[in-house]
This record gives C-alpha cells, sequence and structure tokens, in this order.
C-alpha cells in the first residue's frame, strides 16, 4: 500500500472528525496501517495554532479512544502527521494555502466532513487552484442530495472536477465487519447459498434501531426525516447485500452492478400501495433504560409548535425479479427505541409436511445476521429435547457464530478505519457508485411522493418502545412479526 499520502480533512474541527475520523486515523497507525510518511492536514475555520489544533486532537481522542488502546509513543507518531490549515472553504483563494501543503506525486485524498451544499464548490475551488491530479480522491459523506434532482447535482458538480473512479461515496455502513461477512456467508458457503431464494425463504426483515434521538441536530433532522436519514442509505444497502446476485468476482464493479441491479428491481411503493405497505411514526416522551426522555417536539432546538417529520419508519418492500419474486421485505428503523439493534433476520419456510406435531412455538428456521450489538450470526435450528420420557419432540437450539469471540482480536475494527484503509488503497468496493446512490433516491421519492399524495401522517409512539402498533400490524396481516432481538 502507498503511504505517500496527503489525507486533508475539511471540517477537521467538527463532530464526525472527533468522534469517528480522527479516532479511527489512531487506530490505524496503531496498527501500523498509515504507512510511514503518510500526512493529515485539518481544515477549518477557526483561528488557532496547528499546536492547539494538535492538542484538540488529542483531547478529542482521549474522549473516544479506550484507555486500553491509547500509547503515548503511536500518538507522538501520529501527532508529527498533523497540520492545521484555517481555510475558509467558500474564499478560493485560501486553497492556495493547501496547494502549497501538497507535495507533488503524492496522492491527495480529500475528504469532506463539510455540510453537503459544499461538495460542489469545494471540488471547484480544489481544481482552480491545482490541488486535482489525476490521482486525486474526494471522499464524500452522506447525505448526497435530499432527492434524485438534488442528488444528480452533486453528482454533476463533483464529477466535473473529479473522475468517477476518483469518487469515493460514504456509507458507513458498508465498512461495518458484518455487512462485508454477509459477503463471505453468502458466496462462501454453498449450503447458505442454496437456501437463498423464494422457495426456501419465507421473508426477510431489516431492522435498525437506536436508543438515541436525534442528538442536537433537530434542524438537520427536521428537514431530513428517517427514511432520507437510514433508508435510502443504510437500509437499502443491507437490503443490496442481502439480495444480489454473486458478483463474478470481487472487483468493485462487479459488485457495484449487482447491488445497482436489485435497486433497480424494488417494486415501487406508491400512492396505490402505500397505506398497506409502510408506516411513518414520531416518538413522543417516554423512557429509555430508566430514564426519562423528552419526545421530538420537545427536543433540544425545536423551534416549531408542530412537525409531521418520522423519525421511525417500517416498510413492506418486494424485489421484482427472479430469486426473490414474492418475498416481502420487512424494513424498520427509528429512533428512541427500546434497545440499539441493527439486525438482518431471514425466516425460513416452513416444511412442505409437518411430522413431528408436538414442536414448541414456531416451526421456523431463522438465520440471524447481526451488526450492532454483539456482531456475528446466529442460525435457529430443531434438533431432538433430550429426554428418554418423550419419544421424538423437538427443542429450538442456536448455532452461534460469534464474530468477536472467534476473532482472536481484542476489539472489532470501527467502519471508518475499514473504510479510510480501502480509500488508501483506492479500492471502491466499499463506496456507493453514482448509479446506486440515484437509484435508491428514485425509489425513495416514489415513497416520498405517496406519502404526500395519500397525506400518509406519523402516528406517535412512546419513546422507549419498539414503534407505533401500526407496525406491528403491518406485520401481523401477514400473520408474521417482528423478530424481538
Ligand atoms: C447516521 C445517521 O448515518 O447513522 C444517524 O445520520 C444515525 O442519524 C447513524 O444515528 C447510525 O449509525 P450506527 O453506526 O450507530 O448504526
Amino acid at each position: 500500500m502507498s503511504s505517500n499520502i496527503d489525507l486533508v480533512i475539511f471540517g477537521a474541527r467538527g463532530d464526525l472528525s472527533e468522534r469517528k475520523l480522527f479516532p479511527a486515523l489512531y487506530q490505524l497507525d496503531r496498527a501500523g496501517l498509515l504507512g510511514d510518511s503518510a500526512r493529515i492536514a485539518g481544515l477549518a475555520r477557526e483561528e488557532i495554532s496547528s499546536k492547539e489544533f494538535i492538542a484538540k486532537v488529542q483531547q478529542g481522542l482521549q474522549k473516544v479512544v479506550p484507555a486500553g488502546d491509547w500509547d503515548d509513543a503511536v500518538w507522538r507518531r501520529f501527532s508529527r502527521r498533523l497540520s492545521y490549515l484555517k481555510v475558509n472553504f467558500a474564499q478560493k483563494n485560501d486553497f492556495l494555502m493547501l496547494k502549497e501543503w501538497l507535495v507533488e506525486k503524492r496522492t491527495a485524498i480529500y475528504y469532506l466532513a463539510t455540510p453537503p451544499s459544499l461538495y460542489g464548490s469545494i471540488s471547484k475551488h480544489l481544481d482552480a487552484a491545482g490541488c486535482v491530479d489525476k490521482q486525486a480522491r474526494i471522499v464524500l459523506e452522506k447525505p448526497i442530495g435530499k432527492d434524485l434532482k438534488s442528488s444528480r447535482e452533486v453528482n454533476a458538480t463533483v464529477g466535473e472536477h473529479f473522475d468517477e473512479r476518483n469518487i469515493y461515496r460514504i456509507d458507513h455502513y458498508l465498512g461495518k465487519e458484518t455487512v462485508q461477512n454477509l459477503l463471505a456467508l453468502r458466496f462462501a458457503n454453498r449450503m447458505i447459498n442454496s437456501q437463498w431464494d423464494n422457495t426456501c425463504v419465507d421473508h426477510v426483515q431489516i431492522t435498525a434501531a437506536e436508543t438515541v434521538g436525534i442528538e442536537g441536530r433537530w434542524s438537520y433532522y427536521d428537514n431530513v426525516g428517517q427514511l432520507r436519514d437510514m433508508i435510502q442509505n443504510h437500509l437499502l444497502k443491507l437490503l443490496c447485500m442481502v439480495a444480489m446476485e454473486p458478483p463474478n468476482s470481487l472487483q468493485a464493479d462487479e459488485i457495484r452492478a449487482e447491488k445497482v441491479k436489485i435497486l433497480r428491481a424494488l417494486s415501487p411503493i406508491n400512492s396505490e400501495n402505500v397505506l398497506e405497505q409502510s408506516v411513518r411514526g414520531q416518538y413522543s416522551a417516554g423512557w429509555i433504560a430508566g430514564e426519562p426522555v423528552v419526545g421530538y417536539m420537545e427536543e433540544e432546538g425545536s423551534q416549531q409548535n408542530s412537525s409531521d417529520t418520522e423519525t421511525f419508519v417500517a416498510l413492506k418492500a418486494y424485489i421484482d425479479n427472479w430469486r426473490w419474486a414474492g418475498v416481502p421485505f420487512y424494513l424498520r428503523t427509528g429512533k428512541r427505541m427500546q434497545d440499539k439493534v441493527t439486525e438482518v433476520v431471514i425466516t425460513y419456510k416452513e416444511n412442505p409436511h409437518a411430522i413431528f406435531p408436538d414442536k414448541e412455538g414456531d416451526a421456523q428456521n431463522r438465520l440471524v445476521i447481526r451488526l450492532q450489538p454483539n456482531e456475528g450470526i446466529e442460525l435457529e435450528m430443531f434438533s431432538k429435547k433430550q429426554s428418554l420420557k418423550e419419544r421424538l419432540s423437538l427443542e429450538k437450539r442456536t448455532l452461534n457464530l460469534d464474530f468477536f469471540d472467534s476473532s482472536g482480536e481484542s476489539r472489532i475494527a470501527d467502519a471508518y478505519e475499514r473504510l479510510f484503509l480501502e480509500v488508501i488503497k483506492g479500492d471502491q468496493w466499499l463506496f456507493v457508485s453514482r448509479d446506486e446512490i440515484e437509484a435508491s433516491w428514485r425509489w425513495c421519492d416514489r415513497l416520498l411522493d405517496a406519502w404526500a399524495d395519500k397525506k400518509v401522517a406519523t402516528k406517535a409512539y412512546s419513546a422507549g418502545t419498539w414503534g407505533p402498533s401500526k407496525a406491528d400490524m403491518l406485520m401481523e396481516r401477514d400473520r408474521r412479526s417482528w423478530h424481538e432481538a
């Protein structure tokens, strides 16, 4: 891997940089994966010196990096890589300072941890200042646009200055260990893959539930809502990884092409089916882990008397292709829910004929793919109850593949560590292509239009629950229920 990397972080004093980016880079350095000569420039508008900046990075790291992972020698090496440039991102001339900092023949990586509204102008100013050569890469955080039209505009403007192969669109879910493990599970295990279609699978559930609220982001979140914040990107990524056909190889283009095919095959949720296939919710005051929490409208930053922005979404989606025709994919995501859990659950069909009359509970196998907490995969199976008293009765047992226990590592890497590494290597396999992002917006736009057309209002749910009762009804109508983690 080339270590001739000049990494430039725009928005280096922001929350994402402090919580995720610098800790990930520190961990990479600790693991010896940053190379000898990699340099890092933090860019922001704040009037501080490099020395002050480095002290602030250290303070931030010490809040986030577990004490056991702190190593003074690593920090000394890491801090020597850091510089600070005070840049106003709207000022073309400020970019000349960056040009001076860069060294020819090294690979520049521009990481935009800024409001997306600046992506276009930053790309333009970088180019005008002579900072964009053939190998310069740009990394864009979500959201890219808030609908198909605006995402196209962002993609087009950035595309005027950077070649598509050098644009890395982040969806941090793709950096999660379990998401990559989905590829291994499906395509390294013939046994699993041969049971992966509408002949065997009854339905799929994808849940991303959080206990946090909107974390002081009211003004951003209220314009966005949970569909754009979580479904358009993270949940649809998971859906693609579950549903895609085997790629021809692990090359980025091959994987990305298969994901786009799934997004294009998603059956629209439109005005005709929106009432049966979707639920919107908004949390009211409640309790999380024994503590009282306020409702969405009382959150810090709320300046309105009313808002119908959804903090919860449940959907029933179908994929119109040969493999998945007729198999419902239930997606559910919400803020302030009972537990933090992100998982994919594949429920298999029952046997065509039951010969075990006394089976307890339901008669379906289930494969649970857990992203968090406790990354791993569980397969619920039936086996004979060990008892002489009974002739041949069954009980449900679980085969457990716990990633952490079996890895022999002391920790599971954060998604951003993996993603930084892939950008440095120049491998796009965990990043989102332009086609992918536009296909998912196209589908979400139809749903948003249908919500507007049918005036689908949010249903209240108490914080600390699993969402509005209508979400349970979405399942119960199909004689199914949500998997309880
Ligand atoms: C972000 C969303 O992309 O993902 C947040 O903007 C959300 O609202 C977060 O809280 C969830 O990420 P994770 O990794 O904690 O599931």
